[in-house]
């Protein structure tokens, strides 16, 4: 069934006679060359641990990403670096096998990794992803970080310009449907909207409570691009295996917030994304989850709400790469005690 962004009529009617899964139908945002952006994602990261990134065992991501399509998911944010790419587009390829969807009815971001800035990298490092994906293009790919480095991760000194012009050739060759970055700050994105020669559509930052982006919002609508909403429970969830200062998921505000719609409060901090026309990428690999952080598109924030969450800003980033930070391109704000960075400490690559 063309034209409905859930599953087709046949697939839809059987899973909700099996399952009772209702499928939500997701408003989509427009981009700057026109093409069309799912308002919320499925973030595909698993984390690391000792052992280096977490890998899905036994198909899980893959049946995760099905179970997302039936809810009602036409995003999936995924990277390089992730080493998810493969069961991402294992799931996708499986519902379209199905007839389910089309793959016009998905939306794909991946990203490129930081040790393939050169331009001539870019093309190759972006069908080294298709592959695993089994995909023949990405609707959006994105420079995972405005640093480059080394195969061996010492610093090197490509120009992310340079970069953006592999983006651009992978654009025109028809890999990416869109292009954009993550992780730029407010002076990189302005240098890169005045030198290219195509648009990025997209920036993707950590934007949660304690870390609101104001500046990169506004700055993003002016130049009309979507801001894409990394780590959105910010502290309301365990990070790193510890729970962190700020407001958790029982805080009296957002609790009668959450009460008055009658949602939760991720919900909540979810909506307060959204109303600020932020796409929220909520990582989740429990089917309850699932269902519960896509189920925000039937109530809307007032005014004053979205200002009371955005009191809790204090400016704390969870993904904070200080052994990153003497790179010339290194976006942040250095920190004194690069150590005591659980970031850092508990990252191993
Ligand atoms: N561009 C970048 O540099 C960058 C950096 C970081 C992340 N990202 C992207 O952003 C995505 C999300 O970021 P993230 O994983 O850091 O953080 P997140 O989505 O804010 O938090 C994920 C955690 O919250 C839990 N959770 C999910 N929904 C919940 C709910 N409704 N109630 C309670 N807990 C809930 C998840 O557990 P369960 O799975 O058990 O539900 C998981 O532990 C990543 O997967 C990745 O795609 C991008
Ligand atoms: C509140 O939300 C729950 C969970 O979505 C739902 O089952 C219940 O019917 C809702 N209650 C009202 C009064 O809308």
């Amino acid at each position: 069934m063309a034209g409905n962004g859930c599953s087709s009529l046949f697939g839809l009617l059987s899973v909700m006679a099996l399952s009772g899964i209702m499928c939500v139908e997701v408003p989509k945002l427009k981009l700057n060359n026109g093409k069309l952006m799912p308002a919320i994602a499925l973030g595909t990261y698993l984390g690391f641990d000792q052992g280096g990134v977490v890998k899905s065992v036994n198909k899980q991501l893959a049946n995760v990403v099905m179970n997302a399509i039936d809810i009602g998911y036409r995003h999936f944010d995924t990277a390089a670096i992730y080493e998810t790419e493969e069961e991402v587009g294992e799931g996708i390829r499986k519902k379209i096998e199905e007839g389910a969807i089309t793959r016009d009815d998905v939306f794909v971001t991946t990203k490129l990794w930081n040790t393939q800035h050169k331009r001539e990298q870019v093309p190759l490092a972006l069908k080294q992803s298709l592959n695993k994906m089994g995909l023949n293009y990405v609707d959006l790919y994105l420079m995972h970080w405005p640093i480059g480095l080394n195969d061996d991760y010492t610093f090197s000194d490509v120009d992310f310009m340079e970069t953006w012009r592999g983006l651009e050739d992978v654009q025109k060759s028809g890999l990416a449907k869109s292009i954009g970055v993550s992780n730029f700050n407010l002076d990189q994105l302005r240098r890169l909207i005045k030198e290219a020669s195509i648009k990025p559509v997209a920036i993707q930052v950590e934007v949660h409570p304690q870390m609101i982006q104001s500046e990169i919002i506004e700055y993003a609508k002016s130049e009309s691009m979507v801001v894409m909403g990394y780590s959105p429970f910010g502290s309301l969830v365990m990070r790193y295996g510890m729970q962190f200062p700020g407001p958790k998921i029982d805080e009296p505000i957002l609790v009668e917030i959450a009460s008055k719609y009658n949602k939760t409060t991720p919900q909540v901090v979810l909506r307060w994304q959204v109303d600020r026309n932020v796409v929220p990428l909520p990582k989740s690999t429990n089917l309850k989850r699932l269902k519960e952080n896509i189920d925000i598109f039937d109530f809307k924030l007032e005014q004053y709400e979205i200002e009371k969450i955005n009191q809790f800003h204090n400016n704390v980033r969870y993904t904070l790469p200080s052994f990153w930070q003497n790179h010339p391109y290194y976006p942040f704000e250095k920190i004194d005690n690069p150590q005591d960075n659980p970031f850092l400490n508990k990252r191993k690559q």
